[in-house]
């Protein structure tokens, strides 16, 4: 079936919001699931199809809340944008782009918008968007990216919360990041490729979407060196051309479907899932006591011995994915020991410990730092801890899968209330949980109107 998106999105996105998620423990998982491809690659793909005319093609899209979301901005923008849900493709043509202010209910409400401002600027010379919003984990300001802006000529205009950005023509430049921002880096990347002269980011993200996006941009014709490296270069083009991919695989749902299985003790196959990407949470599931193997593209998760307390700190990759953290402090609570939990991405990124509190577990939140910009948080996990049934929030997309995680290993039901928020970043999440034996309640696709 192939549908241009519209209405469909937000009637689905309403459809859920009431949702609450039921999830009863004691199962272990077993059987084997695929892996979708990753939201924030697709995401960024998503945008890099307003830096060309010609018609890009992606394969393996995540067709969840946040993809839909920014495939209506890039309608707004006057692009041409076919779903095809069966096949998980997406077409974009944005042979002309008609407007270049994003409207605010389609730009605020996903953090993922911003990196449509770099490629409109870049093509149009001039995008006005709202401070974009997003999972409230953290002050997440732009400045870094409006800073890279400035830096390539642009005149950055803020008014209250809008952004105004416009350059006659955008100039290669030299530069530094204070802090190696993901999306920031791929905003000034994509800008950069349609820029005049060499441009060069130092302290630049090496998350493996980065990379992928970079190789992406690539094919399209963009002259790129450096990724997966603290200094990128980019030598701009005239022009890029169109391209047909398939979006990387998703580590954080492969790690959160690796974190699950490991918790409840289960005998789990992954399919399409690249080790090197996975290399910080196989390291710290096997110090816990959980066995990890792969072959081409497996994971395979096998019952390990007891699982023991172990420290994490989250770090920009290849340190240990903030967003995994929720779901393994989940399972830090079925740990024999003490586990110290260092948060040093987002400042708000355990607000979630409260809602496992009420199940039972044992997690202490020490914050420290208050007197610069980024405070940095850290959890002491006592484990194991006996979780059981009670109502709980969602908070954001990790936080809502930490929950569920909890759920499967907890004596009764846990209710997960704001449940919306995990269909904005996993796909199919409760349905391939309970192929693997989790007993919960799938609300099944919102129906027809
Ligand atoms: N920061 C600044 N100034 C900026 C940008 C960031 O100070 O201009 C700070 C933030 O406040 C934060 C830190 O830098 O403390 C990290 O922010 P970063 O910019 O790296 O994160 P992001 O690009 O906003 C992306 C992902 C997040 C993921 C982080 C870290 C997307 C759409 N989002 O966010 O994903 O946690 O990188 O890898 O790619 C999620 O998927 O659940 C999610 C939140």
């Amino acid at each position: 079936m192939t549908t241009t998106i519209g209405q469909e999105s937000a009637k689905s996105v309403e459809s859920v919001e009431a949702r609450l998620l039921r999830v009863r423990g004691g199962n272990r998982l077993r059987g084997e699931a695929r892996i979708s491809g990753a939201k924030n690659a697709a995401l960024k793909a998503l945008a890099a199809t307003l830096l060309t005319a010609d018609e890009v093609v992606l394969n393996s899209v995540p067709m969840i809340a946040d993809v839909l979301s920014m495939a209506e901005l890039l309608r707004a923008f006057g692009a041409e944008v076919e779903i095809d849900r069966e096949r998980k493709r997406v077409t974009v043509r944005a042979v002309a782009i008609t407007r270049t202010t994003a409207p605010e209910h389609l730009f605020r409400p996903t953090r993922a918008s911003v990196v449509a401002a770099g490629p409109m600027l870049a093509r149009c010379g001039e995008v006005s968007f709202a401070l974009p919003g997003g999972d409230r984990i953290g002050k997440r300001p732009i400045d870094l990216h409006l800073r890279g802006f400035e830096r390539m000529g642009a005149e950055v205009r803020i008014t209250g919360d809008s952004v105004v950005a416009r350059a006659a023509a955008l100039q290669g430049a030299r530069i530094y990041m204070d802090y190696p921002s993901h999306t920031g880096t791929e905003n000034l990347l994509m800008a950069a490729t349609l820029a005049s002269g060499r441009t060069v980011i130092a302290n630049a993200s090496a998350e493996p979407e980065v990379v992928w996006l970079g190789n992406l941009l690539n094919r399209m014709g963009a002259r790129i060196a450096g990724l997966g490296s603290p200094y990128i270069t980019i030598e701009g083009v005239d022009r890029l051309h169109g391209v047909a991919e398939t979006v990387l695989p998703d580590r954080l749902e492969a790690g959160t479907f690796a974190i699950a299985a490991a918790m409840t003790g289960g005998d789990v196959t992954l399919r399409n899932v690249r080790e090197a990407d996975m290399l910080p949470l196989s390291e710290k599931l096997r110090e816990a006591g959980a066995e990890i193997w792969y072959w081409d593209d497996l994971m395979m998760i096998r019952p390990g011995t007891k699982l023991r307390a172990v420290d994490i700190q989250t770090l920009p990759f290849p340190g240990f994915p903030t967003d995994l953290q929720a779901q393994f402090v989940a399972l830090l609570t079925q740990a024999e020991g003490v586990s110290r939990v260092h948060e040093r991405v987002y400042e708000d990124r355990l607000r979630y410990a409260n809602e496992l509190r009420k199940l039972g577990a044992d997690i202490r939140i020490e914050r420290y730092g208050a007197h610069g910009e980024r405070l940095s948080t850290t959890a002491e996990v006592v484990g194991p801890a006996r979780l059981t049934g009670a109502h709980v929030q969602a908070l954001d997309i990790r936080a809502g899968t930490s929950l569920v995680l909890a759920g499967l290993v907890a004596d009764g039901e846990v209710a997960i209330g704001d449940a919306y928020h995990i269909d904005r970043g996993y796909e199919d999440f409760v349905a391939k949980l309970a192929r693997l034996g989790a007993d919960l309640d799938d609300p099944g696709p919102p129906a027809p109107a």
